[in-house]
């Protein structure tokens, strides 16, 4: 079976991790053997460098500096965990990828998007995903749903504005390459959300 690396994406609050199991659960009855993941974190040394990236009490941490311990971490993720299960034929499931770096880094700081590219490179060569899902949901309402689960990291404190960049950014990109994206209107109920999910993986998982 065809080992797939499928992303999840969205500002905080769209219901990634909510979907998580559904999506996985669905991926392994298809027969895949699954590995799930998130970024930043995902290996020993990604999740160090997470929790300097998002629960630092460091408001003087420059936008260089968390674009680059987000892709060290990445680049560590990609070599120890994501090509290794790739190549054994295991489908990686990944809480945010790289877009989310375009998205964060990129629309919300304002860091060029050429610069995102050449660590993109570095980090991970000619890996991409072969299909990324992108929960979108306007930033109020993403931040109203994370304000009520509690424990806020370095992005949901960000303003409004900085996270509507973030979705703009996010729906930008998908825009700009629809055989590797879908948008799924995240607005909706846990089932309805994971409705649309579905029939986007039984559509392009062929
Ligand atoms: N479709 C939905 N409608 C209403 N609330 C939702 C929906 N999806 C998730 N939630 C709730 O919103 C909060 C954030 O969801 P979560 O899955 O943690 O988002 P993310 O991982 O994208 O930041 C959680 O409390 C979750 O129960
Ligand atoms: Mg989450």
């Amino acid at each position: 079976m065809k080992p797939y690396f499928i992303t999840l994406e969205g500002v905080e609050g769209a219901g990634k991790s909510t979907q998580m199991k559904r999506i996985s659960g669905w991926l392994a009855a298809q027969g895949h053997t699954v590995v799930e993941s998130r970024e930043p974190g995902g290996t020993h040394i990604s999740e160090m460098i997470r929790d300097v990236v998002l629960h630092g009490d460091h408001p003087e941490m420059s936008a260089h500096t968390e674009l680059m311990l987000i892709f060290a971490a990445r680049a560590q993720h990609v070599h120890e965990l994501i090509r290794p299960a790739l190549d054994a034929g295991k489908t990686v499931l990944c809480d945010r990828f790289t877009d989310a770096s375009y998205a964060y880094q990129g629309g919300g700081r304002g860091i060029p998007e050429r610069d995102i590219a050449t660590l993109e490179q570095m980090a991970q060569g000619d890996l991409r995903p072969d299909l990324t899902l992108l929960l979108d949901l306007p930033a109020k309402e993403g931040l109203a749903r994370a304000d009520g689960r509690g424990s806020e990291d370095r992005f949901e404190t960000e303003s409004l504005a900085f996270l509507d960049r973030a979705r703009r950014a996010y729906l930008a990109r998908a825009a700009g390459d629809p055989s590797r994206y879908v948008v799924i209107d995240a607005a909706r109920s846990v089932t309805r959300v994971w409705r649309d999910i579905q029939d986007a993986l039984e559509q392009r998982l062929k």
